[in-house]
Parts: structure tokens; C-alpha cells; sequence
């Protein structure tokens, strides 16, 4: 596409001239918005950009891995993963209510990234993934807020930067997506459905353990590895696993379990503010269930939410 081919350009153009030989800091995700943002910069001014990936332990199945893949290996950035699963857990020790998980998330993240930044000495530009839509959202101010959403990756509000690269403030995101497509970031990262900042930590309810994330990291992969062998992972916008804090009783064998129940929710939306949950097969969800109970020790039962949004909302924290 000729239009994005030329965004792309003159704007890599556009971040030499303006960054020059300064140093730029980015919080990479493994999201689309930072990920094409971060990419644009590294081709206009290479290792001058160090990318800070903060895992926090929370991502899904080999999520981290693949980041990390993608941006050190392929495209060879200065990248630098924080393994801060444990600081994270212990943090959100005993903590069941999900507006506290993720203020706790939100802050302890942006302390991790300070930390960071500060090892790195002195940072002139933080680069973000600020599209069309937040600028916008932004604007609106007292919009009531239902849920809070830390976009993990948010600047940290105290740190004194000469500027803010924000090379797609101007873009919807399927614009980015092209963007993105265009100057090589692999297909399965461009399309990633949307992930909250705070990641499984508000798909499990109530405390988080190791082992319940084990647990939901393990179901949610053969969902989503499901949907996308029957092809449904376009058409369906968001879809995921949620570990509920329900134990109920099972049979397996000749012996009676006492196992946790995980709940599969799908939606069709085309905003995310209003969604429909999605039709998946009963054939589909009879395989899904299957596999998720015979692969998935201490699982016993699985249920769909079949809610609407409103009244529901898509995650259930
Ligand atoms: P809800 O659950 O409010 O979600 O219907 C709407 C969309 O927002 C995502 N979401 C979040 N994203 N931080 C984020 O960055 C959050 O705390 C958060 N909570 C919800 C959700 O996955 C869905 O796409």
C-alpha cells in the first residue's frame, strides 16, 4: 500500500532528524501499538533506542519468549527483559480485588521501568505507542470509569525526558496494522487480539498463586490454539480463559475430584465498548473442554459465558 509505504518512510525520515544522536527509551509490550512504534524508531536511529521489556509474569504461554524472539533476534534492538515475576507476585500477595491488582500492577510496573531507565544513565526521548483513538479518549476527561485501565507501558509521570516520540498518534489502528505489516513485524504479533496491561493477573479471580497461573496458562493456550485451527481467531475480536475461584466436585476414573472450574469467554465486538459473545460450535467447544480437562490437572469443569457486554464486561475483573 502506497499511503503506508510512505508514512513509513517519511517518518522513520522525520524521527532521524528530530532524535538526531540522542538516546530514546520505549516500554515494549508485545502489543502492536509498541511494537510498530518501537520498530519505526529502531530503523531511524538503531541502538540509540533500548527497548525495556517487563515481564511481569502475567503474559501468556510463551508470550515472553516470543517478544523477546522477535525484537532480539530478528530485528537485533538493544532489548532489555526485566524477569519481575516474583517482585510482582509478592506484591499482589493476599490481593483479591481486581481494582487493587491493577493499580498495584500499574505501579509496581512503572517502578521497574524507572529502575531501568536509570541503569541505562542518561535517556533524552521516551517513545510510546499513543494511537489516533487514545488522544482522543483522553480528551474526554470525566468519562466515567468503569474499569481502570492502566495501559501498562503508561509514562511514568515524574521522569523528565527532553521529548516524546509518538510516532502514531495520527493512526487508527488498522492503519498501525499496516504499518506494521509493511516495515516486517511477523503476521501473528500484528494481529495479536487485544491483551489487558495486567495480563492473566485479572483473568484468575481472587488470589493469585504460581499455581493457578500455571493452571490458566496451560487452558488458555489450547483454547486459543483451537480457535486458531478452526480459523475463528479473525473473526472472533478477543478470546481467552478465565480461572474462576470456583472448586466443584468431579469424577474421574474411579475417583472423586475436587478441582477448579475454568470459564471460556469469546466476544465479537467491533469497539470494545458493546460486545456480543461469540457463537463458537458446540462441536469446537466440546473438543476444547475435552482437551482442557485430560491435559490440564486440577481442572474438572468448564463452562462458556454466554453475557453480553453491557451488562457483563468482557474480562470478569
Ligand atoms: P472490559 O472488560 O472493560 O474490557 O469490557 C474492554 C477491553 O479493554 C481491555 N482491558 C484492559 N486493557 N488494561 C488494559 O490495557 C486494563 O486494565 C484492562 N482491562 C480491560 C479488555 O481486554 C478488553 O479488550
Amino acid at each position: 500500500d502506497w499511503k503506508m509505504s510512505s508514512f513509513a518512510a517519511a517518518t522513520i525520515q522525520h524521527i532521524k532528524e528530530t532524535v538526531g544522536d540522542k538516546k530514546v527509551i520505549c516500554a515494549l509490550s508485545g502489543g502492536v501499538d509498541s511494537s510498530v512504534a518501537a520498530l519505526l524508531v529502531h530503523k531511524a536511529i538503531g541502538k540509540n533506542l533500548t527497548c525495556i521489556f517487563v515481564d511481569h509474569g502475567f503474559l501468556r504461554k510463551n508470550e515472553g519468549d516470543d517478544v523477546e524472539n522477535v525484537f532480539r533476534k530478528q530485528f537485533d534492538m538493544n532489548l532489555i527483559r526485566v524477569n519481575a515475576q516474583e517482585r510482582f507476585l509478592s506484591k499482589l500477595e493476599g490481593v483479591s480485588e481486581p481494582e487493587r491488582k491493577r493499580k498495584i500492577i500499574g505501579e509496581e510496573f512503572i517502578r521497574v521501568f524507572e529502575e531501568e531507565s536509570q541503569k541505562i544513565g542518561h535517556v533524552d526521548y521516551l517513545c510510546q505507542g499513543t494511537i489516533y483513538p487514545d488522544v482522543v479518549e483522553s480528551g474526554i476527561g470525566d468519562a466515567a470509569v468503569i474499569k481502570s485501565h492502566h495501559n501498562v507501558g503508561g509514562l511514568p509521570e515524574d521522569v523528565a525526558f527532553t521529548g516524546i516520540v509518538e510516532p502514531l498518534r495520527d493512526l487508527f489502528k488498522d492503519e498501525v496494522r499496516r504499518v506494521g505489516l509493511e516495515i516486517g513485524i511477523p503476521g501473528p504479533l500484528v494481529w495479536r487480539q487485544p491483551f489487558p496491561g495486567p495480563g492473566l493477573a485479572i483473568r484468575i479471580m481472587g488470589e493469585i498463586t504460581t499455581e493457578k497461573l500455571d493452571i490458566l496458562k496451560e487452558a488458555d493456550a489450547i483454547f486459543r490454539e483451537e480457535i486458531v485451527s478452526a480459523g475463528l481467531d479473525r473473526s472472533i475480536n478477543q478470546y481467552f480463559a478465565v480461572l474462576t475461584g470456583i472448586k466443584s466436585v468431579g469424577v474421574m476414573g474411579d475417583g472423586r475430584t475436587y478441582d477448579y472450574t475454568i470459564a471460556l469467554r469469546g466476544v465479537t465486538t467491533s469497539d470494545f465498548m458493546t460486545a456480543d459473545w461469540a457463537r463458537i460450535p458446540y462441536d469446537l467447544l466440546d473438543k476444547i473442554s475435552n482437551r482442557i480437562v485430560n491435559e490440564v490437572k486440577h481442572v474438572n469443569r468448564i463452562v462458556y459465558d454466554i453475557t453480553s457486554k453491557p451488562p457483563a464486561t468482557i474480562e470478569w475483573e
